[in-house]
């Protein structure tokens, strides 16, 4: 009996090890370092794991496989690599895989951004494009963005009450993205104007933080090795849970309210609301819309709109407050192209080139989701010369390829006018400026959130001088600080303009 034992213990070792080291097709796969039985390259992940990432791909090469657990992962990191897994290799990587996160937080892998490759994501993609972002309804939206501000402003300026003070500016800037997204999904605000900036605002703006921002990784210990997700690894899977209950009540009430309006008021009520179109879609193809995908459209809007949007602009104000000279020139130029009279609004957008430069370059040093969010591949391909077998992770190194020294110069200093000469000349920025993604899976509302990033650090810049607290912001360590740790708020001292105090206290 003993003797059978150790018989089959070694024909399991010999097995393993002719699979990882001895395999022949293992020479047509890309550079790996050392991998170990069953967790394979985990170990190396322990710490950091965008950082390790990066300095195993400046090791190996921009084409890089690891093992997580029974996972297998390609990791690219360089434009030309890139290009070739979002265009030649473009259809062959649209899938996702089905992941702990996925299967807790997107209504059964109907939310759009998550959802398989296939009809589903078809229809939601034809859904998402021509019904929200279209030119066309962006245009029909843009009113909302452009009251938005004026009531953004008003309210800070009316916190500042003439004269300096200190503002947390995180806060702030979170309380304008929420009220925006949640006033183009449902027509209403979630912290009004009296509450902005104070106590209940504030507390307001915390709970919905927990609700939408929270800190979980799509992809975690539980998918690389199952067995952790049957004892309940560090309870992931319960925490996912709770968060995901926590959004579907939020968005229950908020389609409760919705429809309860409607039947009080009649029809004509809150029109132009995506809530409006979603239920009037629900109504012509009821077996299409179904609660699960009307609220995980909803989903969507809330977690992209509100992250990307926050997160950026905070980075953005960070950064011109620790670059005086930007901040000025931001500043000359929509006082040249805007004046004192009125607030800036959406059609003066395409005047202020140095405004998108400077969001751009805030995206490039700090894209909101660094390793893009996984594909999946659904057959055997080629990249970079390599084979790579079907159902491989993807990850796109973003962080690293918009720091790369070989495609970037100085790619850790804040130089806004690096995209000037960009605009002007031929090459542009494919392949090396990817923050919302490439190809067929990339982030259809970019066009969206860029819009209201410019809106709103356009106004903060207009109309109000600002002196960042102590010397953390002056000094940004570049490298070291990928997240904005999520208990550490912005905060700076904002005194309105003399030359705007005429105009804000008419808004
Ligand atoms: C996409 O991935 C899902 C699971 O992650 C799988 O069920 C589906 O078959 C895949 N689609 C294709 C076209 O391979
Ligand atoms: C999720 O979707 C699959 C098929 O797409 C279906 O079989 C399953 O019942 C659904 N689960 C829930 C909880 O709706
Ligand atoms: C924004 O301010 C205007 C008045 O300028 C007001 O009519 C409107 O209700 C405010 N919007 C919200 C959502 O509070
Ligand atoms: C933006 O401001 C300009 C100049 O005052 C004005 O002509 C234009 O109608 C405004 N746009 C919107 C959408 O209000
Ligand atoms: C910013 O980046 C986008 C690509 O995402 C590009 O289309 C645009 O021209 C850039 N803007 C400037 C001012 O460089
Ligand atoms: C923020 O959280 C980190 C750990 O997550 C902790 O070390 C730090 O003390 C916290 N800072 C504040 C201001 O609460």
């Amino acid at each position: 009996m003993e003797n059978q034992y150790y018989y089959y213990l070694t024909i399991f070792f010999v097995l393993i090890f002719y699979k990882y080291f001895f395999n022949p097709r293992r020479n047509n796969l890309p550079p790996s370092p050392l991998a170990f039985p069953i967790i394979g390259h985990l170990y190396l992940l322990k710490n950091k794991p965008l950082l390790t990432l990066t300095s195993l791909s400046a090791k190996y090469g921009p084409v890089l496989y690891l093992r997580y657990g029974s996972m297998p992962v390609l990791i690219v990191s360089s434009p030309s690599t890139v290009e070739e897994c979002f265009t030649k290799n473009d259809i062959i990587f649209a899938n996702r895989s089905r992941t702990m996160a996925g299967d807790q937080l997107t209504f059964n892998y109907t939310a759009y951004f998550w959802a398989p490759y296939g009809q589903l994501w078809r229809s939601l993609r034809r859904l998402t494009v021509m019904e929200l972002l279209s030119s066309n309804s962006l245009q029909k939206t843009s009113n909302i963005r452009d009251e938005e501000v004026v009531n953004f402003t008003r309210s800070l300026f009316k916190f500042c009450n003439g004269r300096s003070r200190n503002v947390d500016l995180t806060n702030w800037i979170c309380t304008f993205s929420f009220n925006l997204v949640n006033k183009i999904v449902a027509g209403t605000h979630l912290v009004s104007e009296e509450d902005a900036g104070m106590e209940k605002g504030i507390a307001m703006i915390e709970r919905l933080k927990g609700i939408f921002f929270v800190d979980i990784p799509v992809l975690n210990m539980c998918d690389f090795l199952p067995f952790l997700r049957w004892i309940g690894y560090k309870g992931m899977e319960k925490k996912m849970s709770l968060v995901h209950n926590q959004r579907n009540e939020f968005l229950d009430n908020l389609l409760e309210e919705f429809r309860q309006e409607k039947v009080n008021v009649g029809n004509r009520v809150k029109q132009n609301t995506l809530i409006e179109t979603l239920l009037s879609l629900q109504e012509s193809e009821p077996e299409f819309y179904t609660e699960d995908v009307i609220k995980s459209i909803m989903l969507v809007i809330f977690v992209t709109g509100t992250d990307t949007t926050s997160t950026t602009i905070q980075w953005a104000m960070r950064l011109v407050l620790a670059h005086p000279e930007a901040l000025h020139k931001l500043r000359a130029e929509i006082d040249i192209q805007v004046g004192n009279t009125r607030l800036l609004n959406e059609s003066d957008l395409t005047k202020l080139p140095y405004l998108h430069s400077v969001i751009n370059e805030t995206l490039r040093l700090y894209p909101t989701v660094p390793l893009l969010l996984p594909h999946y591949s659904t057959e055997d391909c080629t990249v970079g010369g390599y084979h790579v077998p079907k159902h491989t992770i993807l990850l796109v190194n973003a962080w690293a390829i918009q720091r790369d020294p070989e495609v970037w110069k100085d790619p850790n200093e804040f130089k806004p006018e690096r995209f000037e000469a960009i605009e002007g000349g031929k090459e542009g920025v494919n392949y090396k400026f990817i923050p919302f993604g490439m190809g067929r899976r990339s982030c259809p509302g970019a066009g969206m959130a860029t819009r209201a990033i410019s809106l709103a650090l356009g106004s903060l810049i207009q109309c109000f001088d600002w002196q960042s607290v102590g010397k953390e912001n002056l000094a940004l360590s570049y490298n070291s600080r990928i997240k904005i740790q999520k208990n550490k708020s912005l905060e700076a001292i904002c005194s309105p303009r003399s030359n705007f105090v005429q105009l804000l206290s008419q808004l």
